[in-house]
């Protein structure tokens, strides 16, 4: 147990999670939890960043708590709670932020992206400033924990980068040894793509409902928004980037029967695209049904566990927070 390698990793409670979600994060998350010693929490500071309405965020925060458990998180593997209930977190960040510059943190493709959504939205030019600072937070969730490894989809990697620069930069600077965190990027699945323009991320926050299947969503409807998901005209089914949407159906597959893309490509090799359709609607449907059932019965554990996943959590962070903090001459306890 005291020589396992960390895990951490985490979801912003934005919105309502998304098979893009599990397949691209919770999934490994749960692969590794009996190898590492695993921290996952809900970054519900992190949803802060835009507009969210506390009733909403509070809601979130706890349909996520439960769908990690419904999805195969175990408590007694994984430490689980919610990124607010650490009081760490925030002054931690604050030790980041002085240890980076708006250069780099402007130059990240999420904040480009969000900013310029806010920007044309609202046809103002005031950019929210935790869209800016988003990434130090994370910077400082994973320094908090020391992690090894960051399960993550590939929309996160530039964010793990900018951790490990600055990671350096900190043991460095005064002299620590904070690990310099990995991300493990799926090979298949770390980037399953909206159904009705499958060049685009599925995403939480997409406002259309039909371009993303969401975990909690009615296994039925899941299944015909698949049938009528974007596909092309060739008639050919196998993975390339110019086959954007039956790309995306064999990623699904795979990821979620747990076969190589290679064998799902020739398992479906001379089938039409209808019947590759029905088998990734049927497979997915039943995906939701399962770990719905599981979720109904976790949601009333919630409360208990993510108290119990706080403290624990809190321990580790402390001694990270305080180890920085003496580094840069701010604490003098032995
Ligand atoms: P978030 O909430 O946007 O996404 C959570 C995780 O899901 C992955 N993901 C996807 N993977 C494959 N296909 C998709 N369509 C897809 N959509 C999302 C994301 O890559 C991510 O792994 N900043 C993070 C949360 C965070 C965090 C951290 C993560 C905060 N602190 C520390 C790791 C470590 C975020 O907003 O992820």
């Amino acid at each position: 147990m005291l020589n396992k390698k960390t895990l951490l990793s985490g979801i912003t409670a934005t919105g309502k999670l998304t098979l893009g979600n599990y397949i691209g994060a919770i999934k490994n998350m749960v692969k590794l939890q009996d190898e590492y010693n695993s921290f996952v929490f809900i970054a519900d500071l992190h949803a802060l960043t835009l507009p969210i309405d506390p009733k909403i965020l509070e809601q979130n925060r706890h349909n996520i708590y439960a769908i990690y458990l419904a999805c195969g998180l175990d408590p007694n593997k994984t430490t689980i709670f919610f990124q607010s209930d650490v009081m760490e977190h925030g002054l931690m960040n604050w030790l980041i932020i002085n240890n980076t510059t708006i250069g780099e943190l402007s130059r990240m493709t999420q904040f480009k992206d969000k900013s310029q959504k806010v920007k044309s939205a609202n046809g103002m030019d005031t950019i929210p400033t935790g869209l800016l600072m988003y990434p130090t937070l994370m910077v400082a969730d994973i320094m908090l924990y020391d992690a090894d490894l960051v399960p993550v989809g590939i929309d996160q990697k530039q964010h793990v980068e900018l951790t490990r620069n600055i990671t350096q930069r900190i043991n460095n600077k005064y002299k620590l040894d904070f690990k310099i965190p990995e991300p493990y990027i799926p090979n298949v699945g770390n980037k399953i793509m909206s159904l009705t323009d499958p060049t685009k991320k599925m995403s939480k926050s997409d406002t259309n409902e039909k371009s993303s299947i969401y975990l909690l969503d009615n296994p039925g409807e899941a299944y015909k928004k698949i049938i009528k998901c974007v596909t092309d005209s060739e008639g050919k089914i196998y993975a390339s980037p110019d086959k954007p949407g039956i790309t995306n159906l064999l990623n699904i597959y795979s990821a979620l029967k747990e076969i190589s893309l290679k064998d799902t490509e020739t398992y479906f090799k001379n089938k039409n695209y209808k019947e590759l359709k029905a088998e990734v609607a049927q497979t997915v449907k039943e995906f939701l049904q399962n770990i719905q059932t599981r979720y109904q019965q976790f949601l009333p554990l919630v409360d208990k566990l993510s108290k119990e996943g706080a403290i624990k959590a809190a321990k580790v962070a402390k001694a990270n927070l305080l180890k920085l903090m003496k580094g840069m001459g701010l604490n003098n306890e032995k």
